[in-house]
């Protein structure tokens, strides 16, 4: 049904606003490559308060403007937007034969590892679902969300979550109280699959340097989420899940981007802070704080040091329907 049909009787709506959050692994194993060159993956997300705004407007077409970013370049405004293919997937699934205009407001980082791109998705999807009044319920959006990308489907959930299989087969996670956080931007992205190539790089010159020693180094390093990683989370206490943060996957970014781990060592082991990682494939990197004042001193530590440091807090709910106009 186009916009120029609608049925009499029916409730007409014109706007739109979905909100859905950026996430951070804090635990991410990898695993082998499987047939289709995505690696077996072992996750734990956190949804951060770092959102994405997707208002959708109805249309004929699909259209979508993005805005909220320093470089206009980085975000496609084409089929290759994660958003615009989002709303064309759920037309195609249900049938809807009308379009959409997305308006697009980030904030979570372009190409940083923390699925700003994956968050546009999984908002687009509620906000056509809704404005078109398609609806379809979250099991099906979930598969939907899946095809899209890994990260998608944890958009749309949030919270905290483990994430098996490419990271798309999710479990809710438990976790107790509100952790704060101090994510340091890098001027420029990096894609995922390039660190996804460097880190298999890095594994395959670590096995023929010495074979035993990386055969040692792969089994101490588990791709399985271990179970005093649920119980720091468990506990609440940011020291503990602090010592527990870990990212296997930010031995390709460092491949990528050295200054990343100096950055990591250098910030580490500063008052207030109690663990610092890459956010997923990065090159965004997130340091865990004992505190929320403890947080905003690091980071305004780091903006005299001339870096983009943003405060974030986590966990926070996935994607949902900020308002709706009729
Ligand atoms: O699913 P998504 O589009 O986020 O993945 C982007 C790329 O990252 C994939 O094409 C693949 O190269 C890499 N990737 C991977 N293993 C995963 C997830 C992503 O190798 N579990």
């Amino acid at each position: 049904m186009s916009i120029a049909e609608e049925r009499p009787g029916d409730e007409h709506v014109r706007r739109v606003h979905v909100r859905a959050p950026g996430k951070i692994n804090l635990f991410l194993g990898v695993g082998d490559l499987d047939e289709d060159g995505y690696h077996e993956l072992s996750t734990v997300f956190q949804a951060v308060s770092l959102y994405e705004d997707v208002i959708a407007t109805p249309a004929d077409d699909f259209t979508i403007a993005v805005s909220g970013v320093a470089d206009p370049d980085a975000v496609p405004l084409d089929d290759r937007n994660l958003a615009m293919r989002a709303a064309k997937v759920l037309a195609a699934a249900t049938g809807y034969d009308g379009g959409v205009h997305l308006d697009v407001r980030k904030s979570v980082p372009v190409a940083g590892g923390m699925g700003g791109g994956s968050a546009d998705a999984a908002a687009a999807l509620v906000a056509c679902n809704e404005l078109w009044r398609t609806g379809v319920d979250h099991g099906r959006l979930h598969e939907l969300a899946a095809r899209l990308g890994a990260d998608v489907p944890f958009a749309l959930m949030g919270g905290t979550a483990v994430g098996s299989g490419r990271g798309d087969v999710l479990t809710p996670a438990l976790s107790r109280g509100r952790y704060e956080w101090v994510l340091v931007l890098d001027d420029e992205g990096l894609s995922t699959p390039s660190v996804y190539r460097a880190f298999d790089l890095v594994m395959a010159e670590d096995l023929q340097a010495d074979p035993a020693r990386h055969a040692q180094r792969r089994s101490a390093d588990p791709v399985q989420v271990p179970p005093s990683f649920f119980e720091a989370l468990l506990s609440g206490d940011p020291f503990a899940l602090g010592q527990s943060l870990r990212n296997q996957l930010q031995a390709g970014s460092f491949r990528l981007r050295p200054q990343l781990e100096e950055l990591i060592d250098r910030v580490r082991d500063s008052t207030a802070v109690v663990g610092g990682i890459v956010s997923g494939s990065g090159p965004t990197v997130a340091f865990l704080c004992e505190s929320a004042t403890g947080a905003d001193a690091v980071a305004e530590r780091l903006r005299e040091q001339g870096r983009t440091a943003l405060r974030a807090h986590g966990p926070v709910r996935g994607a949902h329907v900020v308002s709706t106009e009729s």
